[in-house]
């Protein structure tokens, strides 16, 4: 197929050119109904590709004309056998990934590092999630990914289970064997499920780890808006037909996501895979080359570590790999949190990072940066360390917490029981049910149904004091809802 070709985006652009009379939403009518102010600032021409379901631009809920051409192109290039553009981000699709493939009652075998809308796709659907258990490596700095032999030994233990969920890479570019655990689990007529959110340009480059599809994986979420040129909500969702029920997955997407999606998202979606099947070999080259200077420059600052590909495969003996464009930096050694460090740069060196936890500040390099942009941000830290002089490490506070064996009931049976609220403190020994997270990085620390231990309440509360942005406790962060006895 002509990967340069980008049906979507062409037949958007030829209707807003005709001109034709809108009696149709959106309401703004080609923006000559928006606000002023709008308009001055973003220039006409966004609205005028602002458009609804139309013959000449095809139905997301239906596609049978320039989207479904669009669609086709990017399971070619991604080795489907159907994708799907998605307006809600990889949050819907992983809602519907689980509502597409698990039953009521029916068990799955899932990572505990998911991000809460996998929990919140198992409160659609009332599944019944075991948790394979996660050995952390001491050594490492920042959270790995899971080993193979551990998911392999989990399946192995499960021998009734037929879907695996994963998470890969992680939100620090970590990824898992992917072709090792597809392997593993089709011989058991398994299907294995992805998250792939931080990994839609893992494709496009031999040095950066296998890809979900490139992988084998039956079923694959990434958000294009993340990484690479799908504009925000912007997502993909790749399917393989031999394990996975299309017909179904089409309907759940029908139910799931808005009969009303955003043509400039889909278009991004369509302009951001004709990119990288075109262009990213070299694009994302120029973005691993940067990261890698940035990395050598940021290791040789006093009291900083940054970890680099071969140190996380020694870590993981060979089970887990990094995505080189993701700069975890690792600030326990200037004796401050992250949080700290990243308000500083935001602040005084006007640089905003992706993401900080108690520990580090996460750098997402990409095909949008240039070199300055990661001079500033060496310049920052070097200037920084001249103030945060090293001090021994403090042990490491994990951003990625997981408590073994804490469901008692499953996160739908506990999210629609009755609840009520108490105080942090004196929840020891309930039933959680809400969701609680540390955003970013939006894995929950705490689920539906599972039990409150005195650890989870020391480990939230030190959360909380440390500055940590909490979603799912009150506004005060001292109220939890729990399910009523
Ligand atoms: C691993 C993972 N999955 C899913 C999501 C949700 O993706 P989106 O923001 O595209 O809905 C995130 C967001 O941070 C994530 O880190």
């Amino acid at each position: 197929m002509d990967q340069s070709k980008t049906p979507l985006f062409d037949a958007m652009v030829s209707l807003a050119e005709s001109r034709k009379v809108s009696f149709h939403t959106p309401g703004h009518k080609s923006g000559k109904g928006i606000s002023t102010r709008f308009r001055k600032f973003v220039g006409p021409r966004v609205f005028s590709i602002d458009l609804t379901c139309l013959d000449e631009v095809d139905s997301l809920q239906k596609p049978r004309g320039v989207i479904k051409e669009s669609q086709e192109l990017a399971a070619a290039i991604y080795g489907a056998d159907q994708s799907y553009f998605l307006v809600n981000g990889t949050s819907g699709g992983n809602q519907a990934m689980i509502v597409a493939t698990l039953a009521p009652g029916e068990p799955v075998l899932v990572t505990r590092n998911v991000h809460k809308s996998v929990i919140s796709g198992m409160i659609m659907t009332g599944c019944r999630p075991i948790f394979i258990p996660f050995r952390a490596s001491h050594n490492a700095s920042f959270p790995l990914n899971y080993g193979t032999a551990d998911i392999l030994a989990s399946l192995e233990a499960h021998p009734d289970i037929r879907t695996l969920y994963l998470t890969s890479p992680n939100y620090y570019g970590v990824t898992v064997d992917l072709v090792r655990v597809a392997e593993a689990a089709h011989q058991r007529g398994v299907r294995v499920l992805v998250d792939e959110a931080h990994g839609p340009h893992l494709h496009f480059h031999p040095e950066l780890p296998h890809s979900a599809m490139a992988a084998g994986i039956d079923l694959a979420v990434q958000s294009t808006h993340k990484i690479i040129g799908g504009m925000t909500q912007a997502s993909m969702l790749h399917a393989r037909s031999e394990r996975i029920d299309i017909p179904r997955l089409s309907s759940v997407l029908r139910y799931l996501q808005t009969t009303s999606p955003s043509y400039i998202l889909m278009a991004s979606l369509d302009l951001a895979r004709m990119q990288m099947a075109t262009e990213g070999v070299k694009l994302l080259g120029r973005a691993l080359e940067l990261a890698r200077w940035a990395r050598i420059r940021i290791r040789e600052i006093p009291g900083l570590k940054c970890a680099n590909r071969t140190e996380i495969q020694a870590l993981s003996s060979g089970e887990n790999d990094l995505d080189e464009t993701k700069l975890t930096i690792d600030v326990r050694g200037w004796g401050v949190t992250g949080y700290q460090v990243s308000q500083r740069l935001n602040l005084e060196f006007g640089i905003q990072v992706e993401m900080a936890d108690i520990d580090h500040v996460l750098v997402i390099v990409s095909i949008g940066d240039h070199r300055g942009d990661l001079e500033r941000l060496v310049f920052a830290l070097r200037a920084l360390s001249t103030e945060n002089r090293p001090v021994s490490h403090r042990p490491p506070v994990p951003s990625m917490v997981f408590f073994d064996n804490l469901l008692r009931m499953t996160p739908r049976d506990a999210f629609f029981s009755p609840h009520e609220t108490l105080p942090l403190e004196i929840s020891s020994g309930r039933i959680a049910a809400d969701i609680v997270t540390v955003y970013p990085p939006g894995v929950p620390l705490l689920l539906p149904g599972e039990e409150i231990t005195d650890t989870v309440i020391e480990t939230l509360s030190r959360f909380r004091e440390s500055g940590a942005t909490m979603d799912g406790l009150d506004m005060t962060n001292r109220l939890i809802a729990v399910v009523r006895e």
